[in-house]
């Protein structure tokens, strides 16, 4: 009885091992694709290891396709045609991609499996996106959670790119894929040699928590610029800059430039954070605002148990935008911050006249 029990004891055991190895090998057996071939924008052809994401393909033939939301196909950023062979669009696709979009066959390049020959066309302005070597030159500490960390280019030495616009960090760790993040370019174009960037740490978050280990003299490698966030410079309406935490990055740039390049518009800055520390760079704006007339700072904190040192104005700044800005003024709207602060404020804007196609928006 004993015997009996052990051998079908062994057996079970074997064949569980027989699974095991059966989809061990089934498994490598999937993943090695070999070398395939990508016709790209009908120009040229990359010949690439497969098994890998579109996106992180690309990346690897210095093709570098925006990736706010670091591939988990949320962020609907990294929209490419893929011709032919790309299989179905995925259920997380759908989810992004309009049926219109899906029929002019626009995949999410995360998203797709690299496992035969494809044909892909990727924008053109992505093919302008170049890789930066850099070191970290400086790191200021605004708050517990906010960091100011400039890195100094080495190779290129200089970058060109509009005042809004976003780089992508990438951080290459041992055994696992790279990860990409964006972080919106604080710093001047004007300023070409160097990028500031203004980073939160988010608890638990993986690059974030790795800039705000970053010291002086580290490596990193950037690229950009990226996005279709920047100051629109074919008009002479006001421009309304409303921000909230460290979406003041992008503003910063857009101000800087503004102030550099003598554009002579009035500039609204609405800025919002919970306390007056995470109300950085706050004494930078006071100050520009008594030099230049046409410069009207808003700042505004939410946090109810502030004290009476605040002279300021208290609240979310979207109630603040609401009671402080005219009816009717001709202006173009630039909002940065989270999700929240931007869907409450599309309407605020429309009541105020202005347009959405005058709205223009990164949301993080
Ligand atoms: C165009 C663009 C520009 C950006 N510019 C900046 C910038 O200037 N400064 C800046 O600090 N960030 C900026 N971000 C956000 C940045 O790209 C990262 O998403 C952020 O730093 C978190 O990345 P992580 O790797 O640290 O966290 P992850 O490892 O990606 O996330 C860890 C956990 O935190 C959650 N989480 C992720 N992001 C947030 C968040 N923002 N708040 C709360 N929880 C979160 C995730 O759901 C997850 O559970 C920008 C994003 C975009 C799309
Ligand atoms: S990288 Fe965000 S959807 Fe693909």
């Amino acid at each position: 009885m004993l015997s009996t029990l052990l051998i079908a004891l062994l057996a079970l055991n074997g064949l569980i091992l027989g699974m095991c190895l059966f989809l061990l090998g089934a498994r490598h057996w999937l993943a090695s694709y070999g070398q395939v071939k990508i016709r790209l924008n009908d120009e040229k052809d990359l010949q690439v290891q497969g098994g890998n994401s579109l996106l992180l393909t690309l990346v690897g033939s210095k093709i570098f396709i925006p990736s706010a939301c670091g591939g988990r196909g949320t962020c609907g950023y990294c929209r490419v045609k893929v011709l032919d062979g790309g299989g179905s669009v995925l259920a997380t696709e759908q989810m992004i991609l309009t049926p219109a979009e899906i029929k002019e066959k626009k995949r999410l390049a995360c998203q797709v499996r690299v496992r035969r020959d494809l044909v892909v066309h990727v924008p053109e302005e992505f093919l302008a996106i170049k890789e930066f070597q850099t070191v970290v030159s400086k790191v200021e500490v605004m708050t517990d959670v906010i960091k100011k960390i400039t890195f100094k280019l080495l190779e290129p030495k200089t970058i060109a790119f509009k005042p809004g616009q976003y780089v992508q960090v990438s951080l290459i760790r041992p055994g696992e894929d790279p990860i990409y993040r964006g972080y919106s370019i604080a710093s001047s174009p004007f300023a070409h040699d160097i990028i500031e960037l203004n980073v939160r740490r988010v608890e638990n978050g993986i690059m974030s928590n790795h800039l705000h280990t970053l010291k002086e003299g580290d490596p990193m490698v950037l690229s950009g610029p990226y996005g279709e966030f920047f100051l629109q410079e074919t008009t002479n309406r006001s421009v309304v800059c409303i921000a909230g935490g460290v979406g003041l990055a992008p503003m910063k740039s857009i101000i800087a430039y503004m102030t550099e390049k003598k554009i002579d518009r009035k500039v609204y800055l609405f800025y919002g954070a919970r306390t007056l520390p995470l109300l950085y760079d706050h004494q930078e704006f006071v100050e520009a605002a008594r030099r230049n007339p046409k410069f009207q700072y808003v700042p505004a904190l939410s946090d109810e148990n502030i004290g009476g040192d605040w002279d300021g104005h208290r609240g979310f700044i979207t109630k603040v935008f609401q009671q402080v800005f005219p009816d009717g003024e001709p202006a173009e709207a630039y909002l940065c911050g989270p999700p929240v602060m931007i869907d409450a404020l599309l309407p605020l804007l429309a009541a105020k006249g202005i347009q959405s196609k005058d709205i223009y928006y990164d949301k993080f």
